[in-house]
Parts: structure tokens; C-alpha cells; sequence
């Protein structure tokens, strides 16, 4: 069972596992919330009729999250469903309590009710490196890093990591934690950085960059990411968390910047000379985390995983997706996002 399936990481990862192993039955748990749409499995249906379910649901609705679990059989339950947007937690921070929270707490007891102490099944959390807060400019996360979330996203991530982690001590539910960096790749909702900048790019409308643009992230093909999480599951040790990481850090400048070359290139502008003079600094995000750093060692050695996407080869076939899928690009921003700006205090 994946929960948040229909979102951006969920519907490369029920994708993923279809296609890796002819063995998977995947049951699909999404309540379809505003990220959420089945435009992002288009044809999984179809080709995998026997081995896929799609069932729209709540992970707070308990009586739901059981029935599932029970009626299907599940053995391990994949969770990627979450209120994902740090600008969004800022203005409204009550849904992401609720889901990430009390969605997890759900998760969990059902896991411990249905389950009764098995020792054949799994429970894996995907996480966030947010958790860990921000880095100087020299450094890196490791697992043992202390936690210290800046916005209520990250503090409601960090809440539902020791849940899974309290629940796997005291109740013995054979729980994993993985700990991610920024995904980037094709189904990614037009709220977050790049897909929001290739948006307004092509309509030719600014390109708002934060604060002085110069926070880093550590950027992560979600292919990649979808690769860990089936090692970590198929692999990984009970009780262990691991980190997931690009080893790609770019200041959000750079990759912006980036990002405007490329189009460039594949669609040249008709208003403006280059995609370049559409940036525009605009004020910070409040509590904005400076860099974003992981070390990756402990899955690269423990379960031989590293990243095979080069950034610059993944951000060419992300924008070649958007640039090919405009039908889905339209469909999610009129119906769902104007992409206005989201998390401005006063
Ligand atoms: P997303 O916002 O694209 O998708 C979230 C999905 O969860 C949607 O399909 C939505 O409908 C579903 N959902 C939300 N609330 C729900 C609820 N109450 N019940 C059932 N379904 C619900 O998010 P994403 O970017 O794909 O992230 C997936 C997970 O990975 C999240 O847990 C996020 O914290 C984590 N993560 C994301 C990144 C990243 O860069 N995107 C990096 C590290 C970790
Ligand atoms: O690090 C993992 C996290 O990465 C995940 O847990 C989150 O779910 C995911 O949303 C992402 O969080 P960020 O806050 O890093 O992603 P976002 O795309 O919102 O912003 C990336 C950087 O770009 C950040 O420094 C803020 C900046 N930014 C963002 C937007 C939307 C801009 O400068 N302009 C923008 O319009």
C-alpha cells in the first residue's frame, strides 16, 4: 500500500514499482487533495489491471485506513502522503498537523492493530532532510544529526518521523525512515521552485526568486529517490532511518539561471530577448532555511544505492516532460493553482 500515490514522488514510486517487479501488487491510498490527481497515472490502470488499485481515501479516517489494510492483505505500507509545501504551511498551517500528524498516529495504530507484533511486514516513512533545519556553508545532515525545524511543514514532519520512530520502540512495529533532499522530475505540482519557474517562463510572466536567491538545495532526480525507497524497503533494517541525498548542491539563483538556458534553447521566447531578464527578486520566505546539505554514506554503503540522473541531463528531460505535457500543465493550474504567491506574512 503507498499512501499519497497520486502526488508527485507517489506516482513515480507506484509507477516504479509496476514496472521493477512483476511480483508487486500495489494498492494506491490517496484522498486526492488539491497536489493529488489521477492525471498522474495516466494508463497505469490500463496496463497494470491485475496488480493495481486505486481506492480515494483519508489516512486520518481510521475505520478507512483499516478496512484497507485488512481487506487487502497489506504487508508493507509505503508513506508519501503529506500536506508537502513549505509557503502553504506558513499561511495555513492546520492541515499539515492534521495529515502529517494525526494521518501518521492513524497509520501507525492501524499498522500495530492489523499487523499484531508480525515480523514479516513493513512500514516505511518518507521524510524530509527539513527536519534537520539549516546548514552553515560548510557541512552536511547525517542521520545523527539533532533536529531543529524552522516552518510548520518541517515541524510537522519532524512530529510524524518520531511517531513512526516511538511506535517501532515501544510497540515494535518493523518501521524504516528514509530522509530526502529536493525531488525534482515530471508530475511535480507547479507550486514548488522548478516546475513554477518553467510554468511562468513559458508564459512569459516573472520569475519570482526569494530573498537575495542565494539558499541552496541539494537537487534529486525523483527517479533516484523512488530507487532508494524500494532498496530501503526490500533492504533496509528495522528501526533504521537513511539519508537521500543528490550530492548536488545548486544555489537557487544557479538553478534558476539554469533552468532559463535550457528553455532557451528548446523554445525560444517570443516577448522578451532571453528567459533571463524575466527574473525578479521578491521579498524572503519568513523562517527560510539558508542550505540544505545531505550525506548519503549510510545508504550508499549499507545498501550499494547512488544517484544515476547527472543534474543538467535530468533537468533537460524534466523540462522536455513539461514541454511535452502541456495538456496536464493546464489541466492542474487552472483547476488548481493560479500560482500566486503563497506564505507572506501581514
Ligand atoms: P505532493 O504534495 O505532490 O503529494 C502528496 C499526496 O498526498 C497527494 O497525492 C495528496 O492527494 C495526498 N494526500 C495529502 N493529504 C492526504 C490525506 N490526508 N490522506 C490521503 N492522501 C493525502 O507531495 P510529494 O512532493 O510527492 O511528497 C511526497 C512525500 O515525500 C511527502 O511526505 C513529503 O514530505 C516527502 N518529501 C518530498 C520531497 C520533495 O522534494 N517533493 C522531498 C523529501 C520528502
Ligand atoms: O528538502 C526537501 C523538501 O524540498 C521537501 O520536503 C518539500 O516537500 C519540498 O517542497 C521541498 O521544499 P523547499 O522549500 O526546498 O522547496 P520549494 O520548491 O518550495 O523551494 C525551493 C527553494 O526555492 C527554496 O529555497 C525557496 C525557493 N523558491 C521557491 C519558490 C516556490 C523561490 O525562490 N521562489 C519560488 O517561487
Amino acid at each position: 500500500m503507498v499512501t499519497g500515490g497520486a502526488g508527485f514522488i507517489g506516482s513515480n514510486f507506484v509507477r516504479h514499482l509496476l514496472a521493477a517487479d512483476p511480483a508487486v501488487r500495489v494498492i494506491n491510498y490517496d484522498a486526492l487533495t488539491y497536489a493529488g490527481t489521477l492525471a498522474n497515472l495516466e494508463g497505469v490502470d490500463e496496463q497494470y489491471a491485475s496488480r493495481y488499485r486505486f481506492i480515494q481515501a483519508d489516512i486520518c479516517d481510521a475505520d478507512a485506513v483499516r478496512g484497507v489494510m485488512t481487506d487487502e492483505n497489506v504487508d508493507t505500507l509505503v508513506h508519501l502522503a503529506a500536506e508537502s509545501h513549505v509557503d502553504r504551511s506558513i499561511a495555513e498551517p492546520g492541515a499539515f498537523l492534521q495529515t502529517n500528524v494525526m494521518g501518521t498516529y492513524n497509520l501507525l495504530e492501524a499498522a500495530r492493530e492489523v499487523w499484531k507484533g508480525r515480523d514479516d511486514v513493513r512500514f516505511h516513512h518518507v521524510g524530509t532532510d527539513e527536519v534537520y533545519g539549516s546548514l552553515e556553508p560548510e557541512g552536511y545532515f547525517t542521520e545523527e544529526t539533532p533536529y531543529n525545524p524552522s516552518s510548520p511543514y518541517s515541524a510537522s514532519k519532524a512530529a510524524s518521523d518520531h511517531l513512526v520512530s516511538a511506535w517501532a520502540r515501544t510497540y515494535g512495529v518493523p518501521a524504516t525512515l528514509s530522509l530526502c533532499s529536493n525531488n525534482y522530475g515530471p508530475y511535480q505540482f507547479p507550486e514548488k521552485l522548478l516546475p513554477l519557474m518553467m510554468c511562468n517562463a513559458l508564459l512569459e510572466t516573472p520569475l519570482p526568486v526569494y530573498g537575495d536567491g542565494k539558499n541552496v538545495r541539494d537537487w534529486l532526480h525523483v527517479e533516484d529517490h523512488c530507487r532508494a525507497l524500494d532498496l530501503i524497503v526490500r533492504r533496509g533494517e528495522p528501526g533504521r532511518s537513511y539519508n537521500i541525498g543528490g550530492n548536488n548542491e545548486w544555489r537557487n539563483i544557479d538553478v534558476v539561471e539554469l533552468l532559463c538556458d535550457l528553455l532557451q534553447k528548446a523554445r525560444p521566447p517570443k516577448q522578451v530577448k532571453h528567459y533571463r531578464e524575466l527574473i525578479t527578486f521578491v521579498p524572503d520566505r519568513p523562517g527560510h532555511d539558508r542550505r540544505y546539505a545531505i550525506d548519503a554514506e549510510r545508504i550508499r554503503s549499507e545498501l550499494g544505492w547512488t544517484p544515476a540522473w547527472q543534474f543538467e541531463d535530468g533537468l533537460a528531460q524534466t523540462l522536455r516532460w513539461y514541454l511535452d505535457n502541456q495538456h496536464w500543465l493546464d489541466r492542474i493550474s487552472r483547476e488548481k493553482y493560479d500560482g500566486r504567491r503563497l506564505g507572506l506574512l501581514g
